[in-house]
């Protein structure tokens, strides 16, 4: 009998087709050194547990440029299996029907029971899970380095809006850039976020941004944020046109720029340059905002794929959601955990205020989705505002036509 079945065994180990590695294709735009970084440790995880990864990076923040990519691998029926995706993104790709269903593994894993509600809307779709969560990123945030403050005279960090441009003054006066900028839309439109906050308050973003309210959108309010676009951009360097993201990190990180605005991936590269909060930098809320928190999530939109990558596929989605991995990546990408269990003992001082204040505003009904992250309206309207943003912010129009034009791109 033994015999019997050790001769079948070894006649189907000669008969069998070798087996090909299991892969997964990954589209994602994080391309910058902390972002890189993190991935690394998703990608070695894989790795371990015997899957290749095959990347497929495409740079850009706010996903424009991978979300045109991911259109040509649609259409031409070969999609990645997995894609970086934001908020209303992933909506508009379940609705055409191309993502898979992970109900089976999020089931099995409890998916529901520990993701935030705010991030679910956006994972499922009638139901069904279609993305898996990695992170939860804020955009009103503000980066600064800790001895040019000091050499410029700035004590104490700035808490209201006038602090704010006081000590960007001073900042200027003692000779160094006030504002690094990075001059890209989606840049701007992400400091536009915190900007609208600090200027009209919790109600008033809500208002313009998820319920389009046409009176909100042009009102004096919405002149009053443009106003204060108008008064950042006399602080930024007279190169910040098309400046990367990282860039403009890299120039507080070095002590050329004080602040920067821009959400906590930047973080990401302060981390990277081996810089620790409290000490080299410091990081606060964009000023008047405190309290809220505009956040956007970075999930993997999971493809239909063929049969032969679903078991690659689903690996990579539950690797995604383990809470060790939780920890290790998002101390390393600047982001708060996308699991309401995962401990905040490995972060370092910022990655724990960036999880209490998610957890506070998420219990205070003062977290809201980011408008420039593709958290409050759909991508057709998010790129309308990102046009008007830039426009404003380049000096092509005042901002009284900036309002007027933001209420009629909503209409689009
Ligand atoms: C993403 C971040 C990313 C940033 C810059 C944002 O849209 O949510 O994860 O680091 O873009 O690339």
């Amino acid at each position: 009998m033994k015999k019997k079945i050790l001769s079948l065994t070894i006649a189907i180990a000669f008969t069998a087709p070798a087996m090909a590695q299991q892969a997964v294709e990954v589209l994602h735009w994080w391309t910058a050194g902390g972002e890189a970084a993190a991935l690394g440790v998703l990608k070695g995880n894989l790795e371990k547990e015997g899957i290749k990864w095959n990347d497929m990076p495409v740079a850009g923040g706010g996903g424009e440029q991978a979300m045109t990519a991911v259109r040509a691998r649609v259409t031409s029926g070969n999609p990645p299996a997995a894609v970086q995706m934001l908020g209303f993104d992933i909506q508009d790709w379940a609705k055409q029907g191309v993502l898979a269903d992970m109900n089976d593994l999020a089931n099995k894993e409890g998916w529901d029971k520990t993701v935030p509600l705010a991030l679910q809307k956006f994972s499922k779709f009638n139901g069904k899970w279609v993305a898996a969560p990695v992170n939860v990123h804020s955009t009103n945030w503000v980066w600064a380095n800790k001895a040019v403050l000091e050499k410029a005279g700035v004590k104490a960090e700035p808490k209201t809006w006038d602090d704010f441009i006081a000590a960007l003054d001073k900042v200027q006066k003692a000779g160094f850039i006030g504002l690094a900028q990075g001059g890209q839309p989606w840049q701007e439109t992400t400091m536009f976020d915190g900007v609208v906050l600090s200027a009209g308050g919790l109600d008033f973003y809500k208002k313009a941004f998820i319920d389009l309210d046409q009176k909100a959108l042009n009102s004096p309010t919405m002149i009053k944020a443009f106003d204060r676009m108008s008064q950042l951009r006399k602080y930024a360097d007279k190169d910040f046109s098309g400046r990367d993201w990282n860039v403009a990190a890299g120039m507080v990180i070095s002590g050329k720029a004080g602040f920067q605005i821009m959400g906590d991936w930047a973080k990401g590269e302060f981390i990277a340059a081996k810089k620790v909060p409290g000490k080299d930098f410091l990081c606060f809320r964009v000023p008047g905002t405190q309290g809220i928190v505009s956040f956007n999530a970075d999930q993997f939109a999971m493809f239909k794929v063929g049969a032969d990558k679903v078991a690659a596929q689903t690996k990579l989605a539950s690797a995604i959601l383990n809470p060790g991995f939780q920890s290790a990546f998002n101390v390393v990408k600047g982001s708060a955990p996308a699991r309401t269990d995962v401990s905040d003992a490995a972060f370092d001082d910022c990655g724990k205020k960036a999880i209490k204040d998610l957890a506070e505003a998420n219990k205070n009904n003062t977290l809201v989705g980011s408008m420039a992250q593709g958290h409050t309206v759909p991508a057709s309207i998010k790129n309308a505002f990102y046009d008007v943003v830039t426009r404003h912010f380049n000096g092509q129009i005042d901002s009284k036509k900036a309002a007027a034009e933001l209420a009629a791109a909503a209409k689009g």
